[in-house]
C-alpha cells in the first residue's frame, strides 16, 4: 500500500526509518502466485533453489525464505511476557464483554421486523423470509455480510439490519454482491440508512467489479423522512443513476421482483440487465392500488394493474416469469452461471497457517487504545503535520487493493494515515472493542472548551465525554455505516481471505466491447 516516497517523507526523522519501509512488493496477484505456487521461470528457479526455496506448486516457503522475512519484519515468538500478562488477561476479559454484546445484537437483528411481522410475510402474504431466500440464491458456502448492525438505535429508532441485507456471496462459484429488501421491516421501505446501505453495495460492486443481484420486495421510501430520502445528490435516486452506471461499465445486474415493488422500489428491477417476477408474489407498480383509487375512482387488483403476467407479456419490465421463489432463484442461478465470468481458479487458494491460535487475538485486542502507530509517529518526529500530509497522500493514491481492519482505537487524523473511510479502502471492519471518533475521551481533559465558563463546568465536561465514549463503540459505528461490519476477531484472517479473492476476481472476467448501459425499449 505505501509509496515508497511519501514514506520516506514520513520516516525521515524516525529513528529507525528501515524498519518501517517494507521492500518494494510485486503486484498483489504475482506475489500471491509466487507464495503458493513457486517459481516460475527457470532463472527464478535456479535463484529459488540457490536460496534453499522449494520449487514445488503451493509448498510452504523454505526455512531460507522465512529467516530473511524474519530479518526485514520482527517476529514475535508468541509469549506473553510475564509483565504484561495482566493486561493480556484484561483484554481477554473486555474482548469476551464486547462479542457477547455483538453476538446479542446480532441476534436482534436476525428477527428483521420481529415475529409478528414475520408471520404475515410468511402465512399470510406466502412470501419467503429475506435469509431462506438467500439460502436458495448463494452456493452453500460462508458469505460475507456486510453491515448487518447498520440502523440500530438510530434517532428514528431501530431499523434492522437496515431493512435490507447487504453482502457478498457466491453463486455457482461467482462472488456477487446481494442487495435485499426485508419486507419483515416496515414493508420494506427505503429508510435513509438503507439508501445508505444500498449505495454502499453497489460502491463495492463497482469498485470490485462484481457481478450484482438485487431481490426487490419494497414499499419504496419511508414517507415519514421523506426529506432525508429525496432529493438530494446520495440520496434514494442515486440508487437509480448508480444502476445506470453500473450497467455501462459493464458489470451485469439481475433483479428478482419477490414481493411488492411500489414507487422506488420498482425502478431498481426495471433497471437492471435482466430481472425475474415471481408469479402471485411479485408487483411492479410507481403507484398502488389505493392510490389509484384516490386519484382516478377506478378499483384495480395489484396483479392486474403490475403482475407477474402483465409484466411478462405486456410491459417488458421483466424477461423472466417464475411460478414459485424457488424457481426464481434457479433462474437468476442459471443466469449467473452463464455471464463471461470465470471463478478464481482454485489452485491459488492454498495458503500457510498461523503459528498460534486465533482465540489468543482475544487477549490483543487492545482495551487501552493510546498506543497506535501514528501516535508512536508523531512522537518520533518534529513535523508531524507535514509528515501526516505526505502519509495520507501515499495512502489515498496507492492504486493497490486496500482492506482496513480497525482493532483498537483509531482516532482523528489516524484514520486518515491508516485508511479509514473517508480514503476509501475496498473495505473496512471493525473488532468488536474497537474505538472510532474525532478524539478519544480519556484525553478530553486536555482539549480546549468554548468559552472560560464551559471548560470549568466539570459535569457537563463529564456529560461530553460520556457521549465521546458512547458515539465512539464499536457499534455505534457500524449502526451508521461508518464501516462494512464488526467483525470478530478470531474470524479476521477468512475475512481478509475473503476479501482479497474478491478483488481478486475481476481478473477473470471477459469484458464485451460496448460502453453504454442496458435499455430497456
Ligand atoms: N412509508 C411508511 N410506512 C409504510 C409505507 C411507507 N411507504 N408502506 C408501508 N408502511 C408500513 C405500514 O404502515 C405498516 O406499518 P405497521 O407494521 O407499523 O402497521 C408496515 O409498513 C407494513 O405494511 P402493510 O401494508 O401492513 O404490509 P403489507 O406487506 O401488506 O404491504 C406494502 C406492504 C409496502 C406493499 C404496502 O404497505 C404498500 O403498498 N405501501 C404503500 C407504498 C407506497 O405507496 N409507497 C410510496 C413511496 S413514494
Amino acid at each position: 500500500m505505501w509509496n515508497k516516497v511519501a514514506l520516506r517523507s514520513v520516516c525521515k526523522h524516525c529513528p529507525q526509518p528501515a524498519s518501517l519501509l517494507p521492500p518494494r512488493l510485486p503486484p498483489l496477484s504475482r506475489a500471491f502466485r509466487r507464495t503458493c505456487l513457486g517459481p516460475s521461470s527457470d532463472r527464478q528457479r535456479a535463484q529459488a533453489a540457490q536460496n534453499g526455496a522449494g520449487a514445488l506448486p503451493g509448498c510452504l516457503p523454505s526455512k531460507a525464505r522465512r529467516r530473511r522475512c524474519a530479518q526485514m519484519y520482527p517476529v514475535l515468538d508468541g509469549r506473553v511476557p510475564p509483565a504484561y500478562r495482566h493486561v493480556f488477561e484484561e483484554n481477554f476479559r473486555n474482548s469476551e464483554a464486547v462479542i457477547k454484546r455483538y453476538s446479542e445484537l446480532l441476534q436482534v437483528v436476525s428477527k428483521g421486523g420481529g415475529d409478528n411481522a414475520v408471520l404475515r410475510h410468511t402465512q399470510r402474504n406466502k412470501k419467503l423470509f429475506v435469509r431462506e431466500r438467500l439460502k436458495l440464491l448463494l452456493d452453500e458456502e460462508p458469505f460475507l455480510e456486510l453491515s448487518p448492525l447498520a440502523g440500530l438505535s438510530m434517532p428514528y429508532g431501530d431499523v434492522p439490519a437496515a431493512g435490507c441485507l447487504t453482502g457478498i456471496g457466491k453463486i455457482c462459484g461467482i462472488w456477487c454482491v446481494f442487495v435485499a429488501n426485508d419486507a419483515t421491516v416496515k414493508g420494506g421501505t427505503i429508510y435513509p440508512i438503507g439508501v445508505k446501505k444500498q449505495l454502499r453495495a453497489q460502491e463495492i460492486a463497482m469498485q470490485n467489479r462484481l457481478v450484482s443481484v438485487y431481490l426487490v420486495d419494497s414499499g419504496g421510501a419511508f414517507l415519514p423522512l421523506q426529506s432525508e430520502l429525496f432529493p438530494d445528490k446520495l440520496h434514494g435516486g442515486r440508487i437509480f443513476y448508480n444502476e445506470a452506471i453500473i450497467s455501462a461499465m459493464k458489470i451485469p445486474q439481475v433483479a428478482v421482483v419477490c414481493g411488492s415493488c411500489v414507487a422506488g422500489g420498482a425502478y431498481v428491477p426495471t433497471m437492471a440487465e435482466e430481472t425475474v417476477i415471481v408469479d402471485k408474489i411479485g408487483t411492479l407498480f410507481l403507484a398502488g392500488p389505493p392510490l389509484v383509487r384516490a386519484a382516478t375512482g377506478e378499483y384495480v387488483s395489484p396483479e392486474d394493474l403490475g403482475g407477474a403476467t402483465l409484466h411478462s407479456r405486456v410491459s417488458g419490465c421483466s424477461d423472466h416469469f417464475a411460478s414459485s421463489e424457488k424457481e426464481a432463484y434457479e433462474c437468476v442461478r442459471n443466469i449467473i452461471s452463464t455471464l463471461n465470468y470465470e471463478p478464481v481458479p482454485e489452485e491459488l487458494m492454498e495458503h500457510d497457517h498461523p503459528l498460534y491460535s486465533s482465540d489468543e487475538l482475544l487477549g490483543l485486542a487492545p482495551r487501552d487504545y493510546s498506543c497506535t502507530l501514528p501516535v508512536k509517529l508523531a512522537e518520533a518526529q518534529a513535523n508531524r503535520l507535514k509528515a501526516q500530509a505526505s502519509m495520507m497522500a501515499a495512502v489515498a493514491c496507492a492504486a493497490v487493493p486496500k482492506i482496513t481492519i480497525v482493532i483498537g482505537g483509531c482516532f482523528g487524523s489516524e484514520s486518515y494515515a491508516m485508511c479509514g473511510r473517508s480514503f476509501s479502502p475496498n473495505f473496512l471492519f471493525l473488532w468488536p472493542n474497537a474505538r472510532v471518533a474525532l478524539v478519544d475521551s480519556r484525553h478530553l481533559s486536555m482539549v480546549p472548551q468554548a468559552g472560560d465558563s464551559d471548560c470549568t463546568d466539570e459535569s457537563e465536561l463529564k456529560h461530553l465525554k460520556q457521549k465521546l465514549e458512547e458515539e465512539s463503540s464499536a457499534f455505534y459505528s457500524s449502526a451508521r455505516l461508518w464501516d462494512d461490519g464488526v467483525i470478530l476477531p478470531q474470524n479476521t484472517r477468512k475475512v481478509i481471505a475473503q476479501c482479497l479473492q474478491i478483488i481478486e476476481q475481476q481478473k477473470y472476467q471477459v469484458l464485451p466491447p460496448y460502453q453504454y448501459p442496458v435499455m430497456r425499449m
